[in-house]
């Protein structure tokens, strides 16, 4: 089935670790994603020790599915390598997006947990992390083997389609 179309989030994992060859291929597709200028101002922070986890877990109620996931990925944006300011957000959700595709492509779970803009989340993620103050950690992905299947929904929405003009 499209990737696009059969994916929701997957809050539940078995614990089985992700092989490397996948998480690469994740990072693959991430930076696989268009940017404004080609600028491509992102970085990517892949995490699977328990310790870890297990601190970022704490940071936030809805990050602890983190905890229970066998690998994350925290994708980064660096503003100094932009070369249109602002866009850095784009091209971050861009990768983050591609990554999620890419994970229900190979058959694993993903959520997307926001970091940025959120100060807070911010703070905490970069001192856990030793992530230097000009880089902005964006978004958090947890990766693992689904332990749920949820329904699928029809998001499809006529009444936000315009054609024509508004
Ligand atoms: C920008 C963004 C930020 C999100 N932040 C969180 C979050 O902090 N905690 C969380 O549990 N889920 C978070 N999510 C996941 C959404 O809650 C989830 O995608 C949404 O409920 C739709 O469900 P679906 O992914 O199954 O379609 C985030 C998703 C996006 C795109």
């Amino acid at each position: 089935m499209d990737p696009i179309l059969s994916r929701r989030d997957v809050r539940k994992y078995l614990k089985k670790s992700v092989p490397k060859e996948d998480i690469m291929q994740l990072l693959k597709a991430a930076m696989a994603a268009p940017s404004a200028e080609d600028e491509r101002p992102w970085h990517f922070i892949v995490i699977d020790d328990d310790k870890t986890k297990n601190q970022i877990s704490k940071t936030h109620s809805t990050f602890y599915i983190v905890a229970q996931s066998p690998s994350i990925i925290v994708v980064c944006g660096d503003e100094g390598l932009q070369k249109v300011h602002g866009f850095w957000v784009q091209d971050c959700s861009a990768a983050t997006e591609n990554a999620i595709i890419e994970a229900q492509y190979l058959g694993l779970g993903a959520v997307w947990l926001g970091i940025y803009p959120i100060k807070g989340r911010i703070q905490t993620i970069r001192q856990l992390l030793n992530i230097p103050t000009n880089i902005i950690p964006f978004s958090l992905l947890t990766i693992g083997y689904p332990a749920e299947n949820k329904t699928l929904i029809n998001y499809f929405d006529m009444s936000r389609v315009h054609f024509g003009n508004w």
